[in-house]
């Protein structure tokens, strides 16, 4: 099996960047399918650490990256970000860098209209990243959105600003925002043409040639299982499907391409924005965990709620992901605790469940059913091999992989590219 997909198996930040970078090492091509710039990834390499959002890892490697036509692109952003990059040192070029010709493209005005929605949405707010993502795929499935295909063709560019303004239009008078004009859009567009058109290209052709050659490719998932549109806590979600399923169709390829599937989990839970978490910890322990793990959002900087690791969620998310192994991340953070807790079922109005109910009035309810384990004093950080763990790291991870159902192949132990034990090679998976 050539290929690997690496999905986040929580609610995101699971360390994903760190994962992706160490198996783009490995890999000829580095796909994203969904999401767009709310992701945020953190590599770090030696005494460099890169902060992408849009573009795919593999651009640390120098290898042939692509956006696919999953992704919703905000071109502007994009085009900052391989400004930045590039002054990094990295070689960013339309030769390794292709942008699908049939992706959508993030305007200002799917921000404003992001921004104008959580500010009138007052407690029902959503806890977005304010980058406009969830309009834009709004517009995508109203088919009614402006794609990078559609910078080629001028005059088809100005009925498409018509018709997506004639949407706009209505919304924007009703949430109290100026009139978007059509005539400044498409200057906008029209000078941001010549900078992005050289990327734009058939990714699915592409792809579809290199995997045909034998190469290669990792398809890196942004966001996480429990941030899906359908499978995640609704509405407190991000606006494309993030599993594995995913990455067919995000990519323009067959659904067995994705080879592989990964799932990325953190050794206990974070969530950013709102919605339920039913281990979330509001307590000293809490605070603890997001101080010692530096949990703050890569996009927002906003602290991240913290809690016990949920194998519930993350057996939920392996199931409908169709993880087959997965990655332990951040177990150092645990160093130091005398007892560690694990979520291992749900109370709800006295019933005793395994599993996440959809209504949000029932996640809102359950109560979490803990194991305790043993903690560990010794440190794990930069451990590279089993026997540098501690027998109750060892017994921590191994009941994780009994609770969820799945092996755990690899497990990060520092934000180094090397720190990594690694027991089964993904791409031999
Ligand atoms: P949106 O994707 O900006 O619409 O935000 C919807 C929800 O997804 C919010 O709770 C965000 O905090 C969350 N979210 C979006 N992207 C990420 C990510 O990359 N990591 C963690 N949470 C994210």
């Amino acid at each position: 099996m050539a290929n690997v997909t690496v999905i986040g198996a929580q609610w995101g930040d699971e360390g994903k960047g760190k994962v992706i970078d160490w198996l783009a090492n490995r890999a000829d091509v580095v796909v994203r399918f969904q999401g767009g710039n709310n992701a945020g990834h953190t590599i770090v390499v030696g005494n460099k650490t890169y902060k992408l959002s849009l573009l795919p890892s593999g651009v640390i490697q120098g290898k042939l990256s692509i956006i696919g036509n999953g992704v919703v692109v905000d071109p502007w952003s994009l085009l900052d970000e391989i400004t930045r990059a590039q002054g990094q040192g990295l070689g960013i070029n339309p030769d390794n860098l292709i942008l699908a010709e049939n992706a959508t493209l993030v305007l200002p005005l799917h921000r404003d209209l992001d921004g104008a929605r959580e500010a009138r949405a007052g407690a029902g707010k959503i806890g977005t990243t304010g980058r406009g993502i969830g309009p834009a795929y709004e517009d995508k499935v109203g088919r009614r959105a402006i794609r990078f295909a559609d910078l080629a063709d001028p005059e088809a560019l100005e009925v498409k600003i018509e018709r997506l303004l004639a949407h706009h239009g209505a919304l924007r008078a009703g949430l109290g925002l100026p009139e978007a004009r059509p005539d400044e859009i498409l200057a906008q567009l029209q000078e941001l043409a010549p900078k992005i058109l050289p990327y734009v290209k058939p990714a699915w052709r592409i792809l579809g040639d290199a995997i045909k050659a034998g190469q290669r490719v990792l398809f890196e998932g942004a966001q996480a299982t429990l941030l899906d549109v359908d499978h995640g806590t609704y509405p407190y979600v991000t606006s494309s499907n993030t599993v594995a399923g995913q990455a067919a169709a995000g990519a323009g390829v067959g659904p067995t391409a994705g080879g592989y599937v990964l799932g990325i989990l953190k050794a206990y839970t974070t969530r950013v924005g709102e919605g339920p978490f039913p281990t979330e910890l509001n307590d000293e322990t809490g605070r603890l965990l997001g101080e010692r793990g530096h949990e703050f959002g890569t996009v927002t900087g906003r602290p991240r709620r913290c809690g016990w690791f949920d194998a519930v969620l993350v057996r939920q998310s392996i199931a409908v992901g169709g993880v087959q192994g997965a990655v332990l991340t951040k177990l150092d953070i645990l160093d130091g605790f005398e007892t560690l807790k694990v979520c291992v079922g749900y109370r709800l109005r006295g019933e005793t469940i395994d599993y996440l109910p959809a209504g949000l009035r029932d996640q809102a309810a359950i109560e979490p059913i803990y194991e305790e384990m043993e903690g560990w004093s010794e440190s794990t950080r930069g451990a590279r091999s089993w026997k540098d763990l501690p027998a109750n790291a060892i017994k921590y991870v191994r009941r994780i992989e009994e609770l969820i159902g799945a092996p755990a192949v690899l497990l990060s132990t520092s934000p180094d590219r090397d720190d990594i034990i690694m027991m089964l090679d993904p791409f031999q998976g």
